[in-house]
């Protein structure tokens, strides 16, 4: 049952509009605090943006308005070293939250507790997107939402009740990802070829927003440039200089 819901996954970009309640917003919030975090640091906290003006603001901002608008409840998910800065004063140490060791772990920290959050709130029948967007004007973000040193945006995520489920997007053939003892970079050159011909399939026959597209020409236009090169400087302001 799990194991269907997982390989059921597609991401939801149109909702009714209906509302998700507070009392869903804490149990799924309490579900995804249930994930493992590394070395028990919990190093995330989410804002629930139920501010209308807040809302379509952050839709802006993330260059992503339209699934803003009809979902039923929005989430910015951030990194959050600033409780831990915290706990350590309480101990009278003042911590060493300035690190590319931590901007790892926060950042692994985040994606498995919204992660845990999505499975809970696909599991109900809700229908959900992240918002990488959100990393597009990080500065203006964090203002918005009043974020501290030692405390950033990592993405955001509609959640609401899907007005239509699109077909699951093939994955990477099994044997791209998975190695066996040691890594093997000769076999991408067939598996790849095959992944693109599944993809163009999928794209030329799927039921909305058909297109001649495939995998490697699609990661090739993406990465042919840096992507959001002002990153490590807005990190930096935050109080993460990758020491
Ligand atoms: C960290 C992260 C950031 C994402 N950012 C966006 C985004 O800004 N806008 C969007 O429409 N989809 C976004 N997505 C959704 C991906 O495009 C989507 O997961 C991927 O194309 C696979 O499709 P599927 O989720 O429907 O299987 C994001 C996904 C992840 C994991």
């Amino acid at each position: 049952m799990v194991k269907e819901l997982l390989r059921s996954h597609t991401s939801v970009r149109k909702y009714t509009g209906e509302k998700i309640s507070k009392e869903t917003v804490q149990d799924l919030i309490e579900t995804a605090q249930m994930a493992a975090t590394s070395h028990f640091v919990q190093a995330y906290s989410v804002i629930w943006v139920t501010d209308e003006e807040k809302q379509q603001k952050l839709g802006e901002l993330s260059n992503n308005p339209f699934q803003f608008q009809t979902a039923g409840a929005a989430f910015l998910f951030c990194v959050d070293f600033k409780r831990l800065q915290i706990a350590g004063q309480k101990q009278g140490v003042e911590i060493v939250a300035d690190s590319a060791e931590n901007v790892l772990v926060g950042v692994a920290d985040v994606a498995l507790f919204a992660q845990n959050f999505v499975i809970a709130a696909e599991s109900e029948g809700y229908g959900i997107c992240y918002i990488g967007g959100a990393r597009n004007n990080p500065e203006e973000i964090s203002e918005l939402f009043d974020l501290p040193d030692y405390v950033f945006p990592l993405f955001a995520m509609t959640i609401g009740t899907p007005t239509k489920r699109n077909e699951a997007k093939p994955r990477l053939p099994l044997d791209a990802v998975l190695h066996e003892n040691s890594y093997d970079v000769e076999k991408y050159d067939q598996l790849l070829d095959a992944y693109d011909a599944t993809l163009e399939q999928y794209y030329a026959s799927r039921s909305s927003n058909q297109k001649i597209a495939n995998w490697t020409k699609q990661m090739a236009d993406f990465l042919i440039e840096q992507r959001r090169p002002f990153i490590k400087d807005f990190l930096a302001k935050k109080g993460f200089t990758w020491k």
